[in-house]
């Protein structure tokens, strides 16, 4: 425990290092950069297509073309990386979400063509099914409606080379299978991939704050049988997030992804603690329609409140947040 020194007021005024701008910038514990943000892209079939994210103000969905300028864009604002999240047509949805790894997929293609416009900004892929089910869940399901666990590995694990081959950074298992980081892992290595990184998302909370991002790709209406409590976590947990971070640091993750992110600092902080790994944080889309719904009430300044809610991160331990207000925050950085 940090030893407080015995004095009191008034020979201790804390005020004292809040009166002026430069000691409050000199005595900050933590601060945001550029360097923090991780950016998702929402991915479309077709060419010329933007298709904005209704719940989402502010966010669209891009055909890779246009999503290969945002790129570009992005990382001339100096953003470090980008997460890829694809729109599928219902056509292509199938109950064992096999489009998942189509060599020529969306995201496939996406990679190969924003590694070779960007190659020097980071390419982050989701692993899990749910973009590619008929049943928007994040594996394969039984006669019952349960998730298989064993089974849905090894399409993850299909899944996952898939996007190695394509050209990805980081795979982020998002899936919440038991056994999935080890399997990616072994199945990397084995193809010689093995400096592609795993970002494992260690403490998926099962959350209602996931609705707007549903949305935008397109799972929501589908998502009528089973239960995602069945592989997310429970809300009310917080050891289990760090036996789950212990298993992924195990069986081979390089970092740490806790999602939701500002409902969930406390497990951040504890992650980032126990484990000292690099740990990222994503605000997930609930986090940022809350704002963003603020915002066009005029009940909330975006730029304030958007800056503090990462900076919230950081001082719980976040080496990086991944968030749909990245592109925002990276210009307001740059003009300061
Ligand atoms: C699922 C996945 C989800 C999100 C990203 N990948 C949620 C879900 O379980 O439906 C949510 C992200 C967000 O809400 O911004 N693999």
């Amino acid at each position: 425990m940090t030893q407080f020194p015995n004095i009191s007021f008034p020979t201790s005024r804390p005020r004292r290092l809040r009166d002026k701008n430069f000691i409050r910038r000199l005595v900050r514990e933590s601060s945001l950069s550029v360097e923090d943000l991780i950016a998702p892209i929402f991915l479309l079939p077709g060419k010329n297509k933007r298709m904005p994210v209704e719940s989402m103000p502010g966010v669209d969905r891009l055909s890779i073309d246009l999503a290969k300028k945002h790129a570009l864009h992005l990382h001339e604002l100096g953003i470090p990386a980008i997460a890829l999240f694809p729109v599928l047509p219902n056509e292509l949805k199938t109950p064992d979400g096999s489009e998942a790894y189509n060599k020529k997929g969306l995201i496939q293609l996406a990679i190969e063509e924003i590694k070779s416009t960007v190659p020097d900004l980071g390419v982050i892929s989701d692993v899990a099914l749910d973009p590619y089910t008929t049943h928007g869940h994040d594996g394969v399901l039984d006669s019952s409606g349960a998730v298989i666990n064993d089974e849905t590995v090894q399409i993850l694990v299909k899944q996952s080379i898939s996007l190695a081959i394509a050209g990805v950074d980081v795979v982020a298992p998002s899936d919440m299978m038991d056994g999935r980081v080890g399997a990616i892992r072994k199945a990397l290595d084995a193809k010689g991939y093995q400096n592609v990184k795993i970002l494992a998302y260690s403490a998926k909370y099962a959350s209602a704050f996931y609705g707007p991002f549903r949305d935008a790709i397109g799972s929501a209406g589908t998502l009528m049988k089973g239960d995602k409590r069945s592989y997310q976590m429970d809300p009310g947990n917080s050891d289990e997030a760090l036996r789950e971070a212990g298993l992924d640091i195990a069986e081979g993750a390089d970092m740490i992804m806790v999602k939701p992110g500002m409902p969930y600092l406390d497990v951040l902080q504890r992650i980032k603690a126990e484990f000292s790994v690099p740990t990222f944080a994503y605000q997930v889309s609930g986090e940022y329609s809350m704002i963003q719904a603020a915002v066009e009430r005029g009940w909330l300044d975006q730029k304030s409140a958007a800056t503090e809610s990462l900076l919230a991160f950081k001082r719980a331990g976040a080496d990086g947040i991944l968030t749909y207000f990245a592109p925002m925050i990276a210009e307001s950085l740059k003009e300061k």
